[in-house]
């Protein structure tokens, strides 16, 4: 298997190790720290880039019991919540997602949208899912070969098709899609960042008032009309619906390229699944927990004193319970870092856990399902031109990730 260059250094007593770690072996796997940390210090010390200290949870059983302790928070407002991804704060210093609020104020919103993403509501999105794939492979198709499939396919079907579910106009899907596409990307300086999510907001504030004058089948209508006895201010609600837009985004499409990837690295469990595509939803809840992406996505904040596994975290001290390790632990799952499409991934963390579990996790379910599917039918030659090795990732992003995916067929 092909390895990525040398790993960070492992730390000592007196300094530990640095935070994000990298994916050093296997692409597809988390970083191997991780597993020397689940046999000898499953709550351990690491130092973020900006030198403060941060605990590491890294077994099923600690990251669970976490995800679902009180004590614990994801207020993004309290002071030492470690955010390698961001400040989670907007400029006017409110939070800027529902997802790094505690109750009772998360749920609020979570109520307000939980309707929105049910199974059976988004069965009846498949065929528009369906469209936009089949829109984004025709682009493909016709772009020369090699094609970027980051670029043509990954980042735009989740977007297109969030657009579509906040009900942004067809019109405005460009601008919403490059504003997305800045957040993505850790070289650009902090004023563009800025400019970028403040465009957002003016947009989304815009689109609210013209949902209230003309309603739609759509999450914007519905924040639009939310209950007055709600109280949440127009800039609240705007802020819930760019959390959807930008939770959706980079997420997805970073499944979508890796796991193209790990399909073509193991031609075996391809094969089997472009001849019995009913296994593809088995397969991509495998492809969730092995790549398990998001391995920056769960900081936390003790807001008490804390125990876990023997550790005492101290009140104001930050975590990040590695949903990754987690879902490569041993003691949860057998051979964990094997790909196996007929192994049962019941509990694997990929969409996190507890009241902030993905909302969007049967959106996303579908779309990676019908991309696969279609991507591997209408294009069966499908080829990466470069190795592995040779990639560039995205090793601090709250989302791992490939750059570039380029492919010919
Ligand atoms: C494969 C793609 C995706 C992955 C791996 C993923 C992963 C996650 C994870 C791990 C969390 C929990 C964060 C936490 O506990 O702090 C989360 C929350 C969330 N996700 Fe996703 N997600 C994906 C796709 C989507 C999509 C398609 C949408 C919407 C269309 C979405 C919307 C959200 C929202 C709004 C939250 C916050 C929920 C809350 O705080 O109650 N995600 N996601």
């Amino acid at each position: 298997m092909a390895t990525l260059g040398p790993t960070v250094p492992a730390g000592t007593a007196d300094s530990p190790p640095s935070f994000p770690m990298r994916r050093s072996g296997c692409p597809f796997n988390p970083p191997p720290e991780y597993e020397t940390l689940r046999s000898t210090e499953p709550v351990s010390r690491a130092m973020l880039r900006d030198g403060s200290t941060v605990w590491l949870v890294s077994r099923y059983a600690d990251v669970q019991a976490a995800l679902t302790d009180p004590r614990i928070s994801s207020d993004s407002t309290i002071p030492g919540i470690p955010l390698a991804g961001g400040t989670g704060v907007d400029p006017q210093g409110r939070r800027s997602s529902f997802v790094r609020m505690d109750p009772p104020e998360h749920d609020v919103y979570r109520k307000l949208l939980v309707p929105d993403f049910t199974m059976r509501k988004i069965r009846t999105l498949r065929p528009r899912i369906q469209r936009t794939v089949d829109d984004a492979l025709d682009v493909m198709r016709d772009s020369g070969q090699p094609a970027d499939l980051v670029k043509l396919v990954a980042l735009r079907v989740p977007s297109v098709l969030t657009c579509e579910l906040l009900g942004v106009p067809e019109s405005e899907h460009h601008f919403f899609q490059t504003r997305a596409n800045v957040l993505l990307e850790r070289s650009v300086p902090m004023n563009e960042l800025r400019t970028a999510v403040m465009e957002m907001r003016t947009h989304m504030l815009a689109l609210l008032d013209e949902k209230r004058r003309n309603p739609g089948d759509d999450i914007l209508t519905k924040l639009a009309h939310a209950p007055a006895e709600l109280e949440l201010a127009d800039s609240e609600l705007a802020g819930a619906a760019q959390s959807v837009l930008n939770a959706s985004h980079e997420s997805t499409a970073s499944m979508i390229a890796l796991g193209t990837l790990v399909l073509l690295e193991h031609p075996g469990a391809l094969a089997e699944l472009k001849a019995d595509p009913a296994l593809w939803p088995k397969a991509v809840e495998e492809l969730l927990r092995y790549l398990s992406v998001g391995d920056l996505v769960l900081p936390r904040i003790a807001k008490e004193d804390v125990e876990i596994a023997g550790q005492r975290i101290a009140a104001g001290e930050g975590l990040y319970l590695l949903a990754a390790s987690a879902n490569h632990d041993k003691d949860f799952f057998e051979d964990p870092d094997t790909f196996d499409i007929h192994r049962s991934t019941r509990g694997h963390m990929a969409y996190g856990y507890g009241i902030h579990q993905c909302i969007g996790q049967n959106m996303a379910n579908a779309e990676l399902e019908i991309v696969f599917e279609t991507l591997f039918r209408r294009f069966p030659d499908l080829r990466c031109t470069v190795p592995l090795d040779e990639l560039s990732y995205k090793h601090e992003s709250a989302f791992f990730g490939v750059h570039e995916l380029p492919v010919t067929w």
